[in-house]
């Protein structure tokens, strides 16, 4: 296990790096600071979402960073994702191009299709009667043109199954590059893991530290005994710990913050690795997904009737 893992590569041959800027729930006002500061720190990669609304304030700074020579656009990767209301084949291109005028990009380096869920049309919130069969195979078909156009120079999906991603790749004509999923110490996902290894597609890991700031989540993952002595032993943080074994997992972790001491600590992750006898101990944490996704099912409305469905009984 070489100690940096600065970079994984994707099957386009593009290299992602290992660690992003997590931009769900950082809300405007606030997002964009800690955008700027992720990037004078040395951060590389922000996961952004239209879901999110909050990609006009990032693109806002990003102009300003590429405009001072901070960064160049070619140092960068930037990641978006497809809104479940944009899923109809038709939708799926302006989409990308309110995303790329938001961000002030003329590409995005990763656009994921963000849920197999598809919602109507302009719908907000989640109101049952929105959801609406989902049609995986015409979505990514709409998709592989923007990777052909060259708006998205990778494509890919979040939170699909191992069933979902396999019935995808056998319609692909261009694989997903990425699966960006829930992936922690408390969530460990190795089936998927093993799936996507086999077939080229790389795991990214979303709320890395089982986000701890979303109340309705009940995540205590930084607060495992595990994590707390391997933290304590190592001399890091449980939050440190939690993204190390993430990368060592081969992943790449997308964590969350808006405050500076927090963005930096995160940083942290490259000069230091988890010894061997540590790890292991992972082995021993009880898993439990926290996202469950319970507003996309429903008795009657979309694709998925229970959460059996829509996690295909990963869950
Ligand atoms: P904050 O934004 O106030 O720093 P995840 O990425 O797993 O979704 O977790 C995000 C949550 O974890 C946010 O509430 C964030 O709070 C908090 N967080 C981010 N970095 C750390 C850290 N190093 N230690 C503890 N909590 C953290």
């Amino acid at each position: 296990m070489t100690k940096d893992i600065h970079f994984f590569e994707l099957n386009t041959g593009a290299k992602i790096p290992a660690i992003g800027l997590g931009t769900w729930q950082a809300d405007p006002g606030v997002v964009g600071q800690a955008v700027e500061i992720a990037i004078k720190v040395g951060y590389r990669h922000i996961d952004c979402a239209r879901a999110y609304e909050n990609e006009k304030e990032i693109g806002s700074v990003l102009k300003k960073l590429l405009e001072d020579g901070v960064v160049k656009r070619e140092e960068l990767f930037i990641t978006s994702k497809l809104r479940s209301s944009d899923h109809a084949p038709e939708d799926v291109p302006a989409a990308l191009d309110q995303t790329l005028q938001d961000l002030q990009l003329d590409y995005v380096d990763l656009y994921l299709v963000h849920w197999p869920v598809r919602r109507r049309k302009d719908s907000v919130g989640f109101k049952p009667e929105d959801l609406l069969p989902a049609d995986i195979p015409s979505t990514w078909r709409a998709m592989e043109s923007l990777y052909n156009s060259g708006k998205a120079r990778a494509i890919g999906v979040s939170n699909f199954s191992v069933k979902k991603l396999g019935d995808l790749l056998a319609v692909a004509q261009i694989p997903p590059a990425v699966n960006q999923v829930e992936c922690h110490p408390s969530w460990q996902q190795p089936k998927l893991r093993e799936f996507c290894k086999s077939k080229g597609v790389h795991l990214s890991g979303y709320s890395p530290l089982g986000s701890p700031g979303t109340t309705w989540l009940k995540g205590d993952v930084l607060k495992h005994p595990v994590l707390l002595s391997v933290a304590e032993k190592l001399g890091k943080t449980p939050a440190q710990v939690a993204l190390r074994w993430g990368l060592q997992m081969g992943n790449s972790v997308l964590p969350k913050s808006t405050h500076e001491s927090r963005i930096k600590e995160n940083l942290n992750i490259f000069d230091w690795s988890i010894p061997d006898d540590l790890f292991v101990k992972f082995s021993e944490i009880e898993q439990a997904r926290l996202l469950k996704g319970t507003g996309f099912v429903h008795e009657t409305f979309g694709e998925y009737r229970t959460l059996e469905d829509l996690w295909d009984g990963e869950i």
